[in-house]
């Protein structure tokens, strides 16, 4: 149970948050970037994707970093989670790449010189494509090429970094590539999901281990994506034994595997609930379906949108006893008071959560801008700011006001509460009429 309570200001008309919370928006390099051309993910593209579902471009903001951080900077951003592409570092196995070091170097640098906090993750999904050709993840031989990576790129990056993530949502990307084999390089195993489970454990720990001896201040986590999870029917044996494991599986095993002891705080990025109902026509054991996204309002991506899960997960993970931050949380949509409530509602269920003790320090929506969804393509929306991607124009959409308001006052003022109403629409809430 959480311990440990921050304090945070109180007064009837806000729910603050503590004091020196850090407020932003996460993205991917591969994501926004554009022209990843000698990572795995560029060549599934070429050879298994449909022209539209290619990342090609993306945002270009491999030369718009320097705008888009402005963006964020006047949206009041104090934070900003972001990688790098260890395929541009090392194209080539073993040879890294001057120049997109000093890259990367410039674009850290544009960060800390308009102040942010840097949160910044080593890898997320893509891999260099001759990794890919020696076996990627499923190749024991990775942990040492990771841990090469990241001795080579730690001491040229490192005073520009705050908060360190070693490998976004290992569970995921197991899950994905190697169990349901739909991302790169689409194998259907569960043998090899759980021994690239165990290899990116390894390679985080030794990572983890290196980030610490060259850098003794920093502090280093990895994101995982975790779940809300419930049953229906409080006596059905099958029911809770999925629940748990999916949680053992899917929340906490790369937890497990790694141990507190390699972790300075959790990273969580929440997206998805479940609630298991038995179901005798479900042919795949266990004989259990996920009925909650049947039932209720979902996005665009077809997830549930359940603010109270987040809640649930905070009051979860607490039990680890480290710092917190929530390093993606987001909604796929084209209607973007869906978005505005959504941030509010999700906000709202955190700023419970560190009532209760949990100890959240900080919150980085996904995504800052509308980018490349893997293989879903550019359809989903995720952007507080919209991309135009035949002019790469930048427009902001009014979600990014309510969210640059709730970080001017660290708290959600109680008009904001106002917009849970379904009829309310961003208009009204952002430029209330003056009435008398
Ligand atoms: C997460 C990924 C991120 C993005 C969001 C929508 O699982 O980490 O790259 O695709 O989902």
């Amino acid at each position: 149970m959480p311990g440990n309570p921050q304090k945070v200001k109180h007064d009837h008309t806000t729910l603050f948050f503590p004091e020196g919370f850090l407020w932003g928006a996460a993205t991917s390099a591969h994501q926004v970037e554009g022209n990843n051309v000698n990572s795995d993910w560029w060549d599934f593209e070429q050879k298994n994707q449909p022209p539209e579902k290619r990342s090609g471009l993306a945002c270009d903001q491999y030369n718009r970093y320097a705008e888009d951080f402005e963006l964020a900077k006047n949206l009041n951003h104090n934070a900003h989670r972001l990688s790098i592409e260890w395929a541009r570092i090392e194209p080539k196995e073993g040879e890294f790449d001057q120049p997109a070091i000093d890259h990367y170097v410039q674009v850290l640098k544009a960060l800390k010189d308009k102040g942010f906090t840097v949160m910044l993750t080593l890898h997320h999904f893509t891999n260099p494509k001759w990794l890919a050709d020696k076996g990627g993840w499923k190749n024991g031989k990775v942990v040492f090429y990771f841990e090469r990576f990241v001795k080579k790129i730690v001491p040229e990056l490192q005073e520009y970094v705050d908060l360190w993530i070693t490998i976004n949502e290992p569970n995921v990307y197991a899950y994905n590539c190697y169990f349901l084999g739909v991302w790169p390089p689409q194998k259907k195993s569960k043998w090899l999901a759980l021994k690239v489970l165990w290899n990116m454990a390894k390679a985080h720990k030794k990572a983890y281990n290196w980030i610490h001896k060259l850098t003794p201040t920093s502090r280093v986590g990895a994101a995982c994506n975790v779940a809300s999870l419930g049953f229906y029917h409080k006596h059905s044996i099958i029911e809770a034994l999925t629940v748990w494991a999916t949680d053992s599986f899917g929340n906490h095993l790369f937890y497990k595997l790694t141990g507190n002891k390699y972790h300075d705080f959790l990273g969580l990025n929440y997206y998805f609930n479940q609630n298991f109902s038995y179901d005798k026509k479900h042919t795949v054991f266990p004989p259990v379906a996920d009925i909650s996204i049947s039932k209720k309002d979902v996005s665009d991506m077809g997830w549930e949108i359940y603010p109270e899960g987040i809640f649930d997960v905070l009051m979860d993970f607490a039990d680890y006893k480290l710092p917190i931050y929530i390093t993606e949380n987001g909604i796929a949509t084209t209607n973007d008071d869906r978005r505005c409530r959504f941030l509010i509602a999700y906000l709202k269920e955190i700023y419970h959560a560190i009532e209760a003790g949990v100890e959240v320090k900080g919150y980085f929506h996904w995504s800052l801008i509308d980018n490349f969804e893997w293989a879903n393509g550019f359809e989903p929306r995720f952007g507080l700011v919209e991309i135009d991607y035949q002019t790469q124009k930048r427009t902001l959409r009014p979600s990014s006001k309510v969210y640059a308001e709730i970080i001017k006052t660290n708290g959600i003022y109680h008009h904001l509460l106002r917009f849970l109403g379904h009829t309310v629409q961003a208009e009204e809430v952002l430029y209330p009429k003056v009435t008398g």
